[in-house]
């Protein structure tokens, strides 16, 4: 058999600009409905008021879905048009009065003041400098109402060097077939993954796009300082999807920070 293969002219460098058509694809076996079903555990155990939501680097708006069904008041924010484009066409054609807004995580300004602030699935490693992370914690907190949380998650360092670490995986699905090429660099505290993938097309055509993300971990002293320096009065850091403590085998922490309500 002869498979045909076109490159994906890049609209831009950016991670999450070739991938954004087949993100979803590419994440199919993620339990999204069970996050947000814990998210939505952490308002009624953090007994948040009000329904204004923010999910910062919201991505293909997937979250942003749930939300709105739930009828929450959600607006997205991602730095990928691309992504934007998708999130859009999924969430906004359903739920109109959604919004969806490109804008850099490190510095924005809506003019706006939500009730919880959430970022999910890594998007806080892609800040690969202490300083970066900090804007994007001050960010947060400036578009927060008193006594709002913000809750995030990030990958650990077990996860960049040990589960991640160094190899290659191959993953197949319907009309994908995407390898992860991965490598840690224990000084620079960075990982790197080569993703290229094989597309099908209608046309029985193989479309080939190939992106590279480096995230890094920070550690939970770093993590709390930065937060208690952009002004939030309580943080807790959990155990992704359950109100434990992180272990030496976590892969990903769930963070909620509160703004105090008098500030
Ligand atoms: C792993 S995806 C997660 C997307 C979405 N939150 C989800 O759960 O599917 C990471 C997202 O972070 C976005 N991103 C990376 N750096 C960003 C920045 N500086 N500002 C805003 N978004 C950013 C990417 O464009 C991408 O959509």
């Amino acid at each position: 058999m002869r498979i045909n293969v076109f490159n994906l002219k890049k609209k831009s460098n950016l991670p999450y600009s070739t991938i954004a058509r087949y993100y979803d694809e590419l994440m199919y076996d993620v339990d999204y409905a069970g996050w947000v079903d814990y998210i939505l555990r952490i308002f009624r155990r953090y007994n948040l008021r009000g329904t204004k939501v923010l999910d910062i680097a919201c991505g293909t708006g997937i979250v942003a879905g749930y939300f709105a069904k739930y009828r929450y008041d959600i607006t997205g924010i991602d730095l990928s048009e691309a992504m934007l484009e998708v999130a859009q066409e999924r969430v906004q054609s359903k739920y109109p009065q959604t919004q969806f807004i490109q804008a850099d995580m490190t510095q924005f300004d809506l003019r706006e003041h939500f009730d919880a602030v959430i970022c999910l699935y890594d998007s806080l490693n892609y800040l690969l400098k202490e300083s970066q992370l900090q804007k994007a914690y001050q960010c947060a907190y400036n578009h927060l109402r008193p006594g709002g949380l913000y809750i995030f998650d990030m990958n650990t360092e077990f996860a960049l060097s040990q589960i991640w670490g160094e190899g290659t995986t191959v993953r197949e699905t319907k009309n994908l077939t995407s390898i992860w090429e991965s490598e840690y660099n224990a000084t620079t505290r960075i990982s790197t993954l080569k993703l290229t993938f094989f597309a099908r097309q209608d046309n029985g055509y193989y479309l080939r796009g190939q992106e590279t993300h480096k995230e890094t971990f920070y550690p939970y002293s770093t993590i709390r300082r930065l937060l208690d320096h952009a002004g939030f009065a309580q943080v807790d850091i959990y155990e992704h999807l359950e109100f434990t403590p992180p272990s030496d085998k976590t892969y990903r922490i769930m963070v909620v920070a509160k703004k105090g309500r008098s500030t």
